[in-house]
């Protein structure tokens, strides 16, 4: 195992009805910013399960978070923010106002000029951010129990991530009842999101890690198993329950410490989304097959191990045992409705060279567990999931 430093803080409150305690947990004695997105939670009564837990508290609301955050609708709260000395923001809302929110957070206290800078220079390091709170509505990206924050700029159609301990939020409530008003789209997204997130912090090369392993091999069949319910029946409270625990301990860092990382799907598929607007499970439903194929030498001894414990592949040679755990891979991502291929979703091989022209002009090192993604496997990935 390699060494670590493992810092969580995160209050997690988990359950029904615990939205009621947010006026313990938000301060009462600083302005507050409410953000929320396009309105899901004026239809399905979180809204009103807010304002009703936070009687006389000074709150202003800012509204309008799309999906993938958009620096442009986010640089106008960070003004407000300023303005109106706000001391503390709370999210209610999916990964994308949680993410858009740390921005806010940590945007509004930059001092270095423009706040974008710090998400596409990795050297610039994000010490300060006004304190935050979520109560999240959407489970599938664990931003409400990491530092992670993802933004995109429409005018350069990028995509980038930034990381920092202090945006995590200093509590979220996570009661799955909120899963009742979710699409069965989101709900499929949410799944193959917090799936991929253990996959990339797993499936690389071992490093003597069983409790990483294990932890990471019981959130996977977790997912296969309580998936499917909740897309059969919405208002399963467990299945809800045991989906939104799975999808935060995906990506809380603790299945991730001591083990190699590679964020490569996460990586390539921020284009697809950057370019095409594809939402953000669907473009690692694309990519993770073809990553799974090209760096099968690299990912052969985690790929057994993932097949033979998650899919229960464990006849036949090892080529044959890899072939059948991509396949069960793919059919699971397309059982919820998922497709992973480009062409469904209308995108030629013309795109291909319009990605690695991107990575290029970054002045791409190469990605994955060991650096040893090239440009030209990033092009082989994409045009075996064409
Ligand atoms: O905007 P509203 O009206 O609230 O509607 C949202 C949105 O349209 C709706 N929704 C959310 N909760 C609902 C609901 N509809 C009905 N009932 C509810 N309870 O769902 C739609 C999608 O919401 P969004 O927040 O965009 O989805 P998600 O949670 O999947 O977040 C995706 C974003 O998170 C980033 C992604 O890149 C993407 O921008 N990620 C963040 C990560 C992190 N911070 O660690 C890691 C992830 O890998 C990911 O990159
Ligand atoms: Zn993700």
């Amino acid at each position: 195992m390699q060494n670590f430093e493992f810092f969580n803080p995160v209050n997690v409150v988990f359950g029904r009805d615990q939205i009621q305690k947010l006026n313990k947990l938000v301060p009462a004695d600083t302005k507050i910013m409410l953000a929320y997105g396009g309105g899901s939670i004026f239809n399905n009564g979180v809204y009103d399960q807010v304002i009703a837990a936070l009687p006389g508290f000074n709150l202003i609301e800012f509204g309008g978070i799309e999906p993938n955050p958009k620096y442009e609708t986010l640089m106008k709260a960070v003004d407000i923010v300023k303005k109106d000395k706000i001391g503390f923001i709370l999210a209610v809302g999916g990964g994308s106002v949680l993410d858009g929110v740390k921005f806010i957070a940590a945007a509004a206290l930059w001092e270095e000029g423009d706040p974008w800078n710090f998400l596409t220079n990795r050297r610039l390091t994000v010490a300060k951010a006004v304190p935050l709170g979520t109560v999240l509505t959407l489970p599938a990206t664990g931003s409400e129990m990491n530092g992670g924050s993802v933004v995109t700029r429409v005018s350069t159609q990028e995509k980038l991530a930034f990381m920092s301990n202090a945006v995590l939020p200093r509590f979220s409530i996570l009661d799955p009842t909120v899963v009742f008003s979710l699409p069965e789209k989101q709900v499929a997204n949410g799944i193959v999101d917090a799936f991929v997130h253990v996959i990339e912090q797993y499936l690389t090369y071992p490093v003597n890690s069983p409790i990483q392993d294990r932890f990471a091999e019981s959130i996977l069949i977790t997912l296969v198993e309580e998936g499917p319910k909740v897309l059969a029946n919405r208002n399963d409270y467990d299945a809800a329950a045991n989906f939104m625990w799975a999808a935060t301990m995906a990506l809380n860092g603790l299945i991730g410490v001591g083990v190699p990382q590679d964020w490569a799907t996460h990586m390539i598929g921020h284009e697809l989304t950057a370019f095409h607007n594809i939402d953000h499970a669907r473009t690692l439903a694309i990519v993770l097959p073809g990553i799974m194929q090209i760096k099968r030498d690299n990912k052969r001894e985690k790929l057994l191990q993932y097949g033979e414990r998650v899919w229960g592949i464990n006849s036949g040679t090892a080529d044959a045992r890899i072939e059948a755990t991509i396949r069960k891979t793919v059919e699971c991502f397309e059982s919820f409705g998922i497709p992973t291929k480009l062409s469904a979703y209308g995108i030629g091989a013309d795109f291909i060279q319009v990605v690695c022209k991107r990575f290029t002009d970054r002045g791409f090192k190469g990605i994955g567990e060991r650096g040893d993604l090239t440009v030209e496997q990033i092009a082989e990935v994409l045009t075996l999931q064409l």
